[in-house]
This record gives structure tokens, sequence and C-alpha cells, in this order.
């Protein structure tokens, strides 16, 4: 099997829930619970399937029953699971609630950890671009671990993607050391990915505009910046870019910003600009999350004419 992208990251089994209000002293009974796979690295590489992209993943799951049906899902999806270790430990399991307002929450377990030698350097440089979906997630992975995985990947020409996500460990740290561990890997990094709680958890500031300032001044050429339902800001050489999210409402918006993460990461890979890049995340999300089928039908148009 070929692949195109591989992320390194989060795969679980993901519990989706919708329509949850946010003061919750009652029982609950919904229509539908969703049961999937999940996790940041799963999401991504959906996003990467659905714009005819071959995907491949390299994380840790449990040899349970839940890695084995994680399992089963990946490849009936078309995701090349090769690069995904089973071991003796416990599949995480990550609950989405999604609020009656649209916010979402997340009761979820900690990845397993990933050593550096659960990571496969042959099977990266198969691909042209390599994508760290969950940075913050990963404190095994810190600092010189990644950076030799990433200074292996440019050397063989790919492009490099990270996501910061966060984690309750990163938020326990000080910002100081956060920054110095982000810092130690942003040489390499291409395209940095974040949302804004991720932006202020880093820089200590609220406002777009100066995270991405902050950000830059770290070492970051190139940054998306996610920013939900108002959509993104993209940074490149010192030029801030506004960018709309995409008038569709969507299903739920669990994994919504890895989805963009693909669309935003293929964008690039197809040489578009980066503000164009962003376009097409855009349409990824909504091709892979809209709740109509005409956005989705639109989506996909918009999709072929940019890339395909
Ligand atoms: N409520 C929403 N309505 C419309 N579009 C949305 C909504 N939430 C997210 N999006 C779209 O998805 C993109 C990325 O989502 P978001 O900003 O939530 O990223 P994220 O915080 O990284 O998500 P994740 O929870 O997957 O890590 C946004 O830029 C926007 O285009
Ligand atoms: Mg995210």
């Amino acid at each position: 099997m070929k692949i195109d992208v591989v992320a390194i990251g989060e795969v679980c089994l993901d519990v989706i829930t919708s329509n949850i209000p946010s003061i919750l002293n009652r029982n609950i009974t919904l229509n539908d619970i969703t049961v999937t796979a999940g996790g940041m690295a799963v999401w991504f590489s959906r996003g990467i399937k659905s714009l005819n992209f071959r995907p491949g993943i390299i994380s840790k799951i449990g040899k349970d029953h839940v890695g084995m049906f994680i399992l089963k899902i990946l490849q009936e999806e078309g995701i090349d699971t090769r690069g995904i270790k089973l071991s003796n430990v416990k599949t995480s399991v990550c609950i989405g609630l999604i609020l009656s307002d649209g916010l979402k929450r997340f009761i979820g377990m900690l990845p397993p950890r990933l050593e550096s030698d659960d990571i496969d350097l042959n099977y990266i440089t198969q691909a042209k671009a390599l994508h760290m979906a969950g940075y913050f997630l990963y404190p095994s992975l810190w600092g010189d671990n990644l950076r030799k995985i990433f200074k292996y990947a440019k050397k063989e020409g790919l492009l490099i993607s990270l996501d910061t996500q966060s984690s309750s460990y990163a938020r326990s740290i000080s910002r100081q050391k956060l920054q110095s561990i982000l810092k130690s890997v942003l040489d390499f990094v291409d395209v940095l990915l974040l949302d804004e709680n991720e932006g202020e958890l880093i820089t200590g500031s609220d406002e777009p505009t100066t995270i991405l300032e902050r950000l830059s001044n770290l070492g970051a050429n190139l940054i998306g910046l996610k920013l939900g339902r108002k959509g993104s800001m993209v940074f490149l050489n010192g030029k801030i870019y506004e960018i709309q999210a995409f008038d569709a409402p969507l299903k739920d918006t669990v994994g919504s910003g890895d989805i963009w993460d693909a669309g935003f990461l293929i964008g690039l890979l197809k040489r578009l600009e980066p503000k164009d890049a962003a376009l097409v995340a855009n349409a990824a999300v909504v091709l892979n999350k809209g709740l109509r089928e005409k956005d989705r039908l639109n989506a996909m148009k918009f999709m072929q004419e940019k890339i395909m």
C-alpha cells in the first residue's frame, strides 16, 4: 500500500454525543451516539483520504477488543495501519460532548506513550508529508526525540506540519517550559497548526494577532490558527490573513481541527498559497462534517477545482 501523508499521533475509540446541556443535572436520552475510531491521527487521516490522497498512521493501541475494533474500521476506510503498533496497553477512549451551544468538551484518556523506537523512519520516508498530530499529548517525544525524526524527514524532502493540541500535562507545566518544548522543533516545522486555546496556553495572550506574533518570535514561519466557527487565521512572513469558516452547519465538530489540518497540508502540497490552502481546509471540514448534502457537494466541487 502506498502512502502520501503520514500522521504520528493519537488513535482512540471516539464516543460522540450531541446536544448535551452545559449543566448536566439530569439523565439524558439521545437519538444517536456515534462510536467510531477517533483521535487526532485518525481524523486527520480521514481528511487526507477525503481529498483522494493516501494516509498512513504511526501510533500505538492495545491488543484488546477495542484496539481490534479500531483497526478494522481504519482498514475498511482505506487508512494504512502498518505503522500502528499493538501493545500490552489499554486502548484509549475519548468521549466527546457536543454541547447544545455548539461548544465541545472531551472526557478522555491520555494516549499510550510513543517512544522513538515505535516510529519507523523507513515508513515515514515513503510519504511526501509528515504530520505530528498532537505534540503536547506526547511528552516522550518532546525535544530531541521528535527533532531527530523531523531532521530525517526534512533531509528526505518531506513537508512537515505539527499540531500542538493540548493536554492536562501540558497545562500543568510553566509557559516558559512549554515554549522551549515547542521552540526545540520549530526549525524543522514548515507549518505550525493550533487553535486559539492552545495559542493562549503557549503565548499567554487570548488575542489572535498577538498569539501569531509571539509564535513567530518563537521561530514559526507559517502558522494556521484555528478559531472554531469564526474560521481561521493564516500567518506567513509577518502577514496575517483572516479566513472565514464556510457558511454550512456541521453534524458535529469532533475532529474538525484535524480535518482542517489535513486540508491545509494538502493545499500546500499542491503548491497553493497558504491563504488558498486554508479555503481547501474549510472545504475539507464541510466535506467530512457538513450536515447538509448540498453543502458537502459544493465543498467537493470546490475541492475538485482547487486541487484535483
Ligand atoms: N461550530 C463551527 N461552525 C462552523 N465551522 C466550524 C465550527 N467549528 C469548527 N469549524 C471549522 O473547523 C475549523 C477547525 O476547527 P477548530 O477551530 O474547532 O479546530 P480545533 O480546536 O483544532 O479542533 P479539534 O477539537 O478537532 O482539535 C474551523 O476553522 C472552521 O472552519
Ligand atoms: Mg485541535
